[in-house]
């Protein structure tokens, strides 16, 4: 197939075009590369199915590589994903998150693209929901901005498909980590613990460290994406994580324990936007894609302290 990736050089986009080229597919890499590196790209990079444009989603650039590629399908993954930055900037995360999505949408329109999967969030779309694991027939209630653009987006896709005969399909990821997860960012916990504590640095946790979240490893995510490549999440919107909550201090435990590490992290105030408690029921998408989660945390965990000792400066 033909598949175009938005977001192609962060973290999870890159694990996804290294899948899709591994798996035979022609691939097209779409980012600007604020917060995504060419280094995720690396390996892509080398393979003849691979093509890669730097620039903004939101731009007209997006129409013209779209009607030159003709894709069978569009992995939108591309988003401003800082819930702290989207409660300091709001206009910018609405900027990327809503138009540039409804760009991505009016492209796929335009030149006929047979579906579109959007990468959207069950960590914050579902605010807090009145009980855990959330589903999807529950009401969404986003806490932050980031979480409302998510839940726009979702809304903007179904839209799509009713107006314009466009399938496509949402796929509200829990916590993604694993290897090439920025530790600089706000959202990789895993990242900024297993960087902290493989240098001997303090870790803070943000809170009492009650908070939970439901962590899912970015292969498995990878794997649900492609499983809706031919169709088979057409008109959905699926929960994409373990089920189980996981609080911030046994995560910062398993952590620690993985690295070999004191587990004594300092504590701060929690931070606004940020939920007290969350967690995924995946149902939907073992019914309807064959998905279900592989890896279980303390492997993953184990995976992404290996990447950590091993990770070089970063480049963009
Ligand atoms: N990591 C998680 O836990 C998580 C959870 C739920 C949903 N998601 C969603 O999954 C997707 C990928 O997230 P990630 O964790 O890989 O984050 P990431 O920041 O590593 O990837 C996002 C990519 O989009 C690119 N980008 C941002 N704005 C852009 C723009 N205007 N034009 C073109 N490219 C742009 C960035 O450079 C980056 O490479 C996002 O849509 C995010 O909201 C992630």
């Amino acid at each position: 197939m033909r598949v175009l990736v938005t977001g192609a050089a962060g973290f999870i986009g890159s694990h996804l075009v290294d899948r899709l080229v591994a798996d035979g597919h022609r691939v097209t890499g779409l980012d600007d590369l604020s917060t995504g590196r060419l280094d995720n790209l690396g390996a892509a990079r080398k393979s003849k199915l691979f093509g890669f444009h730097r620039f903004d989603i939101t731009s007209a650039d997006l129409m013209t590589v779209v009607a030159r590629d003709e894709p069978d399908v569009v992995l939108h993954l591309a988003a401003q994903m800082d819930v702290r930055k989207s409660v300091a900037d709001p206009l910018h995360d609405t900027r990327t998150n809503v138009l540039g999505t409804v760009n991505v949408l009016e492209a796929c329109v335009r030149n006929q693209v047979p579906r579109v999967v959007f990468a959207s969030s069950g960590g914050t779309v579902y605010g807090t929901p009145p009980k855990l694991p959330a589903t999807e027939r529950m009401t969404l209630h986003p806490a932050s901005p980031y979480g409302s653009a998510k839940a726009a987006a979702e809304t903007y896709l179904a839209a799509y498909q009713r107006l314009h005969g466009l399938p496509g399909c949402s796929l509200r990821l829990g916590n993604v980590y694993g290897p090439r997860q920025d530790p600089h960012g706000e959202a990789g916990v895993v990242s900024v613990f297993a960087g902290a504590l493989v240098k001997g640095r303090p870790t803070t946790v943000f809170g009492d460290g009650t908070s939970s979240r439901d962590y899912v490893y970015v292969d498995d995510v990878v794997d649900a994406f492609v499983r809706c490549l031919g169709g088979k999440g057409d008109g959905r919107r699926l929960n994409i994580g373990s089920g189980v909550g996981t609080t911030v201090r046994q995560l910062h435990t398993l952590v620690a324990r993985a690295v070999g590490s004191a587990d004594a992290p300092e504590f701060a105030p929690s931070r606004p936007g940020e939920l007290p408690a969350i967690a995924l029921d995946s149902g939907q998408a073992r019914r309807a894609l064959g998905w279900e989660p592989v890896v279980g945390l303390k492997q993953g965990l184990a995976q992404t302290v290996e990447w950590v000792r091993g990770r070089r400066a970063p480049s963009r």
